[in-house]
């Protein structure tokens, strides 16, 4: 959906600090964190709880400005929200509750004026069969399970057809059956229609799932610790040796202060742990 050539990065986050003012201090998210997404990317954002990676995707969507560093998409600097960024919530209460699933996913596209009244119904029944809603699509939201509701926002949020979707920990209050069955659905969704997607996750197996590459983030405030290159998995080699392996080279990573690996093992390259310049490892 983007415009960019392959070579460019979609997405360019430099050295991004960020902070929040309280009435009594100044608490720093996020400290100089870089990453770059290119189109078609399922990057994802991990890291423990408080790390930043909410107020990272904020900053991505513009609802909030570095302290330092900047934020740079398809060329154009980001200073505030746009329709070409879209944010999926983990909240189920995201939709509108008097308006009917196809009218949920008509009226974003109908707010921003993206569309007239009848593209937008087109393009809404198009995204709601995309994610298998077409029966329900006069349904209101307080009828539907929680996975329809999330199927409902992410069909909400592409038919904006943004140049990325951004995506805060949405399956986290789903049950563990849902939340499998919604991360194969988004991998299948992306695979028809290729948007490039960052994604927020604190589950070291989510990430492994979701994602082609993989940001690890340090504790508060969030650093970059290392990316991880994890297109090789899928849901079904969640058992697997090489899968489980991964799950614990992160685990060191994230959770182990100053963890350094050494290099040597064959199927385990050599992984920076510096932030810059930060390299692809795995
Ligand atoms: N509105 C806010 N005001 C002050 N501090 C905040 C606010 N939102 C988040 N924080 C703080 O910023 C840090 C990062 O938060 P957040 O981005 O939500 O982390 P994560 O999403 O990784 O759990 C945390 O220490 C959190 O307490
Ligand atoms: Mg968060």
């Amino acid at each position: 959906m983007s415009t960019s050539t392959p070579l460019q990065p979609l997405l360019q986050v430099q050295k991004v600090t960020l902070e929040y003012q309280t009435t009594q201090h100044i608490v720093r998210a996020t400290h100089e964190v870089s990453f770059e997404v290119d189109p078609g990317d399922r990057f994802v954002l991990l890291g423990p709880s408080g790390c930043g990676k909410s107020t990272l995707l904020k900053a991505v969507a513009g609802f909030i400005r570095p302290r330092e560093g900047q934020i740079v998409l398809d060329g154009q600097l980001v200073h505030e929200p746009g329709p070409d960024r879209v944010v999926v919530f983990q909240e189920f209460d995201q939709l509108l509750p008097w308006k009917t699933v196809k009218q949920n996913v008509m009226f974003s596209l109908l707010a921003s004026r993206t569309l007239g009244k009848r593209e937008a119904e087109q393009r809404a029944l198009h995204y709601l069969d995309k994610v298998g809603l077409s029966k329900f699509v006069d349904a209101y939201p307080h009828t539907l399970s929680g996975g329809m509701k999330a199927r409902v926002a992410i069909a909400r949020a592409l038919a904006m057809q943004p140049k990325i979707l951004l995506m805060d920990e949405p399956f986290a209050a789903l049950d563990a059956l849902t939340r499998r069955k919604m991360q194969e659905e988004l991998l299948q969704l992306w695979d028809e229609v290729k948007f490039t997607l960052l994604f927020v996750t604190h589950s070291i197996e989510e990430a492994l799932v979701v994602g082609n590459r993989i940001l690890l983030l340090s504790p508060h405030p969030g650093r970059v610790r290392a990316e991880i290159n994890s297109h090789a998995f899928d849901l079904h080699s969640q058992q697997g040796a090489a899968f489980q392996q991964t799950a614990r080279r992160i685990h060191r990573l994230l959770f182990e202060e100053g963890a350094v690996e050494v290099p040597a093992a064959e199927n385990e390259p050599a992984a920076p742990v510096s932030s810059h310049p930060q390299k692809r490892i795995a």
